[in-house]
């Protein structure tokens, strides 16, 4: 089932917005077609923009990283936004621009409401949403604080608004779901970001850094034996071996490809440790057969299996370990 994330932009002390998503939440929870939970931007205080262009879908600060996540789970979006000074709040902007491949091909409904409906604070989001490749549907609903607050401040919408909320809801529901192939794309860049994870980690022989990639229950059919490493311990340990005979790691990467289905994803490609041995030897490595096969868990794209191999020479039965790819 697809998840439409409801996205609160007000954090002011004293917001009427909290009424304005619970009211979409629950109903659009009466509804069988989606899941639904709101995102309250009080949850994520971002900083100011710090990171860099967030193409890659990797981000520098833990705080992005949570926020990308919560985004990247959903399929689809409704913006609940009050309008200030014409436009959408600035702490609303900060968060969209703070992420991007996670806002990729979904689709997305405006709730709004201020003096005048908050429309124009509607109309701005929309452009915004264009750069982000978020889909947004003409349908919205509107909200003046003179009629659907009660001193401009207790949300009492008339029935009418429900009308207007299920069009909304139908069809970003609708369109979220006819995205779906699009969001292949998102899925590969993550993967690719999840690897170069991988690279830098080892580079920098940070074995905590390599501990976020693995499921804890990763089954690793790694290039040195026993035939199988089973949970995140036992490959981890493989890694702290390279650690100890390699003063300084390098770890390449070529001829990837990955394939994403739903939920799960496989990649396969060519790899090769090499570096300075702690003698001062320089190593050039090896080439290896490398597979991932990647589960989203949690958000998150996790390693779950892996396989690292070399061919064998059927005279001799040794490995095969000098072929270049
Ligand atoms: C800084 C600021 C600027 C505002 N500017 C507008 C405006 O341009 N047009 C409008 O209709 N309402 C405007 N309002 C009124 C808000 O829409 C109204 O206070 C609303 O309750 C704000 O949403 P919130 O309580 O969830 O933060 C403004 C409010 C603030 C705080």
């Amino acid at each position: 089932m697809i998840k439409i994330g409801i996205v609160l932009g007000s954090t002011r002390p004293g917001r009427v917005g909290d009424q304005v998503a619970r009211w979409v939440h629950e109903r659009a929870a009466r509804r069988g077609d989606a899941g639904f939970a709101v995102i309250d931007l009080r949850d994520h205080p971002l900083p100011h923009l710090e990171e860099p262009p967030g193409f890659s879908g990797r981000y520098e600060d833990e705080r992005t990283r949570a926020f990308a996540a919560e985004i990247a789970a959903c399929d689809g979006f409704v913006f609940v936004t009050p309008e200030y000074n014409h436009a959408m709040p600035g702490v609303l902007k900060n968060a969209l621009d703070h992420v991007h491949v996670e806002w990729n091909s979904k689709a997305a409904g405006f709730v709004s409401y201020g003096g005048v409906g908050g429309a124009r604070s509607a109309e701005q989001l929309r452009l915004v949403c264009g750069a982000l490749q978020v889909a947004d549907v003409a349908p919205q609903v509107t909200l003046p604080l003179v009629t659907e607050f009660e001193n401009r401040t207790l949300f009492r919408p008339g029935d009418h608004q429900l009308a207007a909320l299920d069009t909304l809801l139908d069809l970003v529901v609708a369109w979220s779901t006819a995205l779906a192939p699009l969001r292949g794309g998102e899925a590969e860049a993550a993967i690719r970001g999840r690897l170069d994870e991988v690279v830098e980690a080892l580079r920098a022989k940070d074995l905590e850094a390599l501990r976020q990639i693995y499921a804890p229950d990763v089954v690793s059919f790694d290039v040195e034996p026993p035939l199988q490493h089973v949970g995140v311990e036992a490959k981890l340990q493989n890694w702290a071996k390279v650690f100890t005979f390699f003063e300084k790691v390098d770890y390449e990467l070529r001829d990837l490809t990955i394939t994403v289905g739903a939920g799960l994803a496989v990649g396969h490609g060519f790899g090769r440790v090499s570096g300075t041995l702690k003698n001062g030897v320089v190593a050039d490595g090896m080439w290896v057969r490398a597979t991932f096969v990647f589960r989203k868990l949690g958000g998150e794209w996790v390693i779950v299996h892996d396989q690292a191999s070399v061919p064998f020479d059927m005279a001799s039965g040794r490995g095969v370990v000098d072929l270049e790819p």
